[in-house]
């Protein structure tokens, strides 16, 4: 097992967070699973342990910048020494026709997806800086690329993770930070096993590959992304998507 260096992935207490901290767990990361309930990443972390990997869990909403101290502060005393790779998965699901999108949603919307991003961030970067190397993933959505029915503060909020990691690439790569994105298509997790069935098959049928993505195959991607075979990926979003979306 290699040892890469200590991660911290938000939301990992289910679904694509999950998997991708089992992943990295078991590729030798010392993981700092976080997720809004502490006892979704407790379990997530006593996975990776039994599995012989190292992980520590922490409770808190990555909107709120005392939050995203103890996370930092956390993976700093946990797993001894700065942050290799910070994965900014956590997100939301909420779906309203524009005419009836309260702007709380809207506001709730873009805390836990941009704001968190910036938050994490801005806490992590500074130190990888410092030791010039770092990567930083970026969960986005294909639906930030091409748009969502009743979702325009999702779609809004994913597409601004996006240009973000646009930005930022630009910004930091040369002083040796990695910063990339993936925008999977439909995944098999709470979040969308949740939504009607009859959409569920109807979605199945437009995708050439004929089914939904496992949260191990988004794993797999920022796994690749992470790693030093993708020492030329920069800036770029990935699309682990069962080829709906083709740019
Ligand atoms: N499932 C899909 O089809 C799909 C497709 C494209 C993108 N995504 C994105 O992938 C990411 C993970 O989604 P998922 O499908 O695994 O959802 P999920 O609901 O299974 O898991 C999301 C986790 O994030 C946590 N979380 C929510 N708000 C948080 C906050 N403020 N701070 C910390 N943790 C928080 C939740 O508690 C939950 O455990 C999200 O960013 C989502 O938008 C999912």
């Amino acid at each position: 097992m290699v040892q890469w260096g200590s991660a911290i992935v938000t939301g990992a207490g289910s679904g694509i967070g999950r998997a991708i901290a089992l992943r990295l767990g078991a590729d030798g990361y010392a993981v700092l699973v976080n997720d809004l309930s502490g006892e979704r990443a407790e379990a997530v972390a006593s996975e990776i342990q039994r599995a012989g990997g190292a992980a520590t869990a922490i409770a808190g909403d990555v909107a709120r910048p005392e939050d995203v101290a103890a996370i930092h502060a956390a993976a700093k005393t946990s797993h001894g020494g700065d942050v290799a790779l910070l994965v900014n998965n956590a997100g939301i699901a909420h779906q309203a026709a524009f005419e009836n999108l309260e702007l709380a949603d809207f506001d709730r919307m873009f805390a836990v997806h941009v704001r968190g991003t910036f938050l994490m961030t801005k806490a992590v970067l500074p130190s990888m800086l410092a030791r010039g190397e770092g990567v930083i993933v970026n969960v986005a959505s294909q639906l930030g690329q091409i748009g969502g029915i009743e979702l325009v503060h999702y779609s809004g909020a994913k597409a601004a993770i996006i240009g973000m990691t646009k930005a930022l690439a630009r910004e930091v790569s040369s002083r040796g930070v990695r910063v990339n994105a993936v925008a999977p298509g439909p995944i098999n997790t709470p979040l969308v096993l949740g939504l009607s069935e009859e959409w569920r098959e109807r979605k199945k049928r437009e995708l050439p590959l004929g089914r939904f993505g496992e949260p191990e195959e988004v794993a797999a991607t920022v796994a690749f992304l992470a790693s030093p075979a993708a020492s030329l990926f920069v800036g770029q979003t990935l699309g682990p998507n069962s080829g709906d979306v083709m740019l």
